[in-house]
């Protein structure tokens, strides 16, 4: 059944899990998620970016989603837009039958100029106003993810950031978000904490330094009640780097957000976790696998199938390690 992302957050807030919210692109991602909730009893969030979006096209993906919900009738999903970027988006997002959209007004700030936060907070408040007339939820970002070991940062997009940004401009300030929130009503807030997008988060195992966790714990003393959201919390698990590159794959060695770091999240409001970088890696290190073994297998579902495997084994292993298993 789908529900909103207000509704599942507050399940989750109430029994202190957290739900991992993985991206999707295609019909494999979608069975291998639906499929490892089902294995576990778990609550899903499924989400797709604005490049899923163009893909998969509109019409591809809101009919899988209803094929996904009818085929697990049993597991609460909640159909989500990852970084919206704009009110169009969200609408049309919406329109499709997401009952959650992000709007991102973070995307737009190179720093945390007075003028960046007022348009962030009057663009999310009119989203906001938009979906909860129609019954969805809202998710906000503050703060500018972005690696705090290199310096500078990386915008979202993965292009640098113009001139010297400092790392406090970086991390998303509590007394900022207290204002956020209350100005703009979202149902979530996502927040910087030194995690970045993709596989090169970390030159290594990260520490409080770079990966800086008490910046969650900060703001879930100061806002109890909001519902927190980690972005690019993708671990880059050891295994899948290493099975990249046996295959033919060129992955120099690199570090993700250590599960562990997130379980600490979860113990200071952090309910929404969003991986996508996992599956990925997960699913291409087993094309490489095969592409390598099986050589004249031109069969895409000899790809396909242990592709979908091994990307259900990491969203089960996440179910489990979030709590999410067992409250569907
Ligand atoms: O926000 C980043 C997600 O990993 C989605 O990436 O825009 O390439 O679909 P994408
Ligand atoms: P990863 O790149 O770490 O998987 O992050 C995904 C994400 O934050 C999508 O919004
Ligand atoms: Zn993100």
């Amino acid at each position: 059944a789908r529900i909103t992302l207000r509704q599942l957050l507050d399940h989750a807030a109430s029994h202190g899990y957290a739900v991992p919210a993985f991206n999707i692109n295609n019909m494999e991602q979608g069975i291998a998620i639906m499929q490892a909730a089902a294995e576990v009893d778990a609550p899903v969030i499924i989400q797709a970016s604005r490049g899923a979006r163009s893909y998969a096209g509109d019409l591809m993906l809101s009919h899988m989603i209803d094929a996904l919900e009818r085929t697990y009738p049993d597991i609460p999903l909640c159909m989500h837009q990852d970084h919206g970027n704009d009110e169009a988006t969200c609408a049309s997002a919406i329109a499709h039958g997401f009952t959650s959209v992000m709007m991102d007004g973070s995307l737009k700030a190179d720093a945390k100029t007075a003028a960046d936060y007022d348009y962030n907070v009057a663009i999310t408040r009119r989203v906001v106003d938009l979906a909860h007339w129609v019954g969805a939820s809202v998710e906000g970002e503050l703060g500018v993810l972005g690696s705090l070991e290199h310096g500078g940062g990386e915008q979202e997009d993965g292009h640098g950031v113009e001139g010297k940004v400092s790392h406090d401009q970086l991390l998303t300030d509590p007394d900022q978000a207290v204002d956020f929130v209350g100005a703009t009503k979202v149902d979530a807030l996502a927040i910087a904490m030194g995690t970045s997008h993709g596989a090169y988060k970390f030159s290594r195992k990260p520490d409080g330094d770079i990966l800086a966790m008490r910046v969650v714990e900060e703001i879930h003393r100061r806002l109890p009640n909001t519902h927190l959201v980690m972005h690019g919390s993708s671990s880059v698990p050891q295994p899948l780097q290493d099975m990249f590159n046996e295959f033919g794959g060129e992955m120099p060695q690199t570090w993700g957000v250590p599960v562990e770091e997130i379980v600490r999240g979860i113990k200071s409001g952090v309910r929404k976790v969003n991986i996508d970088t996992d599956c990925r890696l997960a699913m291409t290190a087993v094309f490489r696998k095969v592409a390598a073994q099986a050589r004249s297998e031109f069969d895409p579902r000899k790809f396909l199938k242990p592709a979908m495997d091994a990307m259900r084994e990491l969203c089960r292993e996440r179910f489990e390690q979030f709590g999410t298993a067992g409250h569907a």
